[in-house]
């Protein structure tokens, strides 16, 4: 059966394919959409059943909460206790856009769906596809990324193929993602505003709206530090590639020196290793597998690729992974705290 409806063309026929999406979700199914940050796994947030077929879909343990998708601002409103007055502050320089808020939540939505919690994480994504699919199913969709639990997430339409074929109902492919990352998570039920997960909208960015903005100490993602994460979503070992990737700090040269080193030990071995480069240093490594993620000079090409590569290293069942550190101006804080999840936190400084 082909469960993939392109929309890449834009044209007239789209209706069809966002009208039968929209029938998926009254009936309680599930559909993967694109957004701008990574595809999600949509379903009907107000319907617990919905919710619990997500959980099965990617294997999910259930006090995992959902994002809630909206088109529009009203349905903030809807599905809220109180909200105040920062959200619309955020509301109006971020959305739509990459932007999760967590609110507390009203009756309207079900526990299935925030994992049990008193709040609810909402965001209105920026992207015609996503935006059309929500009007489409009555504005309130459930999404967590599209991937199976502990894989990378999703960048585009194939990936979700691999993961979800013959879990889920349909796929709209709306092409590869923009940015590649999944969105910044902001609490705001607290005194001061928290940043739960850090995304492409930055701190400095959330904090030139907002003022002074805490952050969850538990971002860092180290398992082995006793903090227990606001975003449950934050303490599961997530973005795991099938080889053991390790993280290489330090100078370029050193670092090149000292992966070339152990990917030559790693062959002697027998052991098919890879290296993760940016494209500036491509050129300094000896591996048989070189694998360049995007450009120093320009962050966002490293986001767009991270999950992407993460997954090549998988089809070409690499055993062992060396990476350089990804820590860029703006988006490094997203960048690392996913390579570093991915590499379970082994670093190797040089
Ligand atoms: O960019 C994104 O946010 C993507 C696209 C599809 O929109 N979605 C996404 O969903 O990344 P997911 O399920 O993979 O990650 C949701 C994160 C989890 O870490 C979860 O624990 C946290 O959000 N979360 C959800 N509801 C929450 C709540 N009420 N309080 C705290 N954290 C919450
Ligand atoms: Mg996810």
């Amino acid at each position: 059966m082909n469960t993939i409806y392109s929309v890449l063309s834009g044209e007239e026929s789209d209706k069809e394919i966002y009208k039968k999406a929209g029938d998926i979700i009254r009936l309680g199914g599930l559909v993967a959409f694109p957004t701008e940050t990574v595809y999600g796994l949509g379903g009907d947030a107000l319907n617990s059943e919905a919710s619990g077929k997500i959980y099965a879909a990617k294997g999910r343990p259930s006090d995992n909460p959902l994002i809630v998708h909206i088109a529009e601002l009203s349905a903030l409103q809807a599905i809220t206790e109180s909200i105040p007055e920062a959200a619309y502050r955020l509301a109006e320089e971020f959305w739509p856009g990459p932007l999760t808020m967590v609110l507390k939540k009203n009756d309207k939505v079900p526990y299935e769906t925030t994992g049990g919690l008193d709040t609810v994480a909402v965001r209105m994504p920026e992207h015609k596809a996503a935006l059309e699919f929500i009007r489409n199913s009555d504005g309130y969709i459930a999404a967590p990324s599209a991937n199976l639990s502990g894989r990378p997430s999703p960048t585009n339409a194939m990936h979700v193929k691999a993961d979800m074929e013959g879990r889920i109902d349909m796929i709209i492919d709306g092409g590869a993602v923009g940015i590649g990352v999944e969105s910044t998570i902001i609490d705001l039920t607290g005194a001061v505003p928290m940043l739960l997960r850090p995304g492409y909208i930055s701190i400095d960015m959330l904090e030139a709206v907002l003022g002074e903005v805490e952050i969850d100490p538990a971002i860092s993602g180290d398992l082995t530090l006793d903090v227990k994460p606001k975003a449950p979503g934050m303490k599961y070992k997530h973005y795991a590639p099938k080889g053991e990737l390790f993280i290489v700090k330090g100078e370029a040269g050193s670092v090149a020196d000292r992966i070339n080193q152990m990917t030559e030990e790693a062959k002697a071995r027998g052991v098919k290793a890879a290296v993760l480069a940016t494209k500036e240093n491509e050129h300094l490594y000896t591996c048989d597998i070189v694998c360049s993620v995007g450009e120093r000079n320009d962050e966002e090409s490293i986001a767009r690729h991270l999950f992407g590569t993460l997954r090549d290293f998988d089809d070409m069942s690499v055993g062992l992974i060396y990476s350089e550190e990804l820590n860029t101006p703006r988006m490094g804080m997203a960048i690392m705290n996913r390579l570093l999840k991915a590499a379970a936190h082994r670093i190797i400084e040089v």
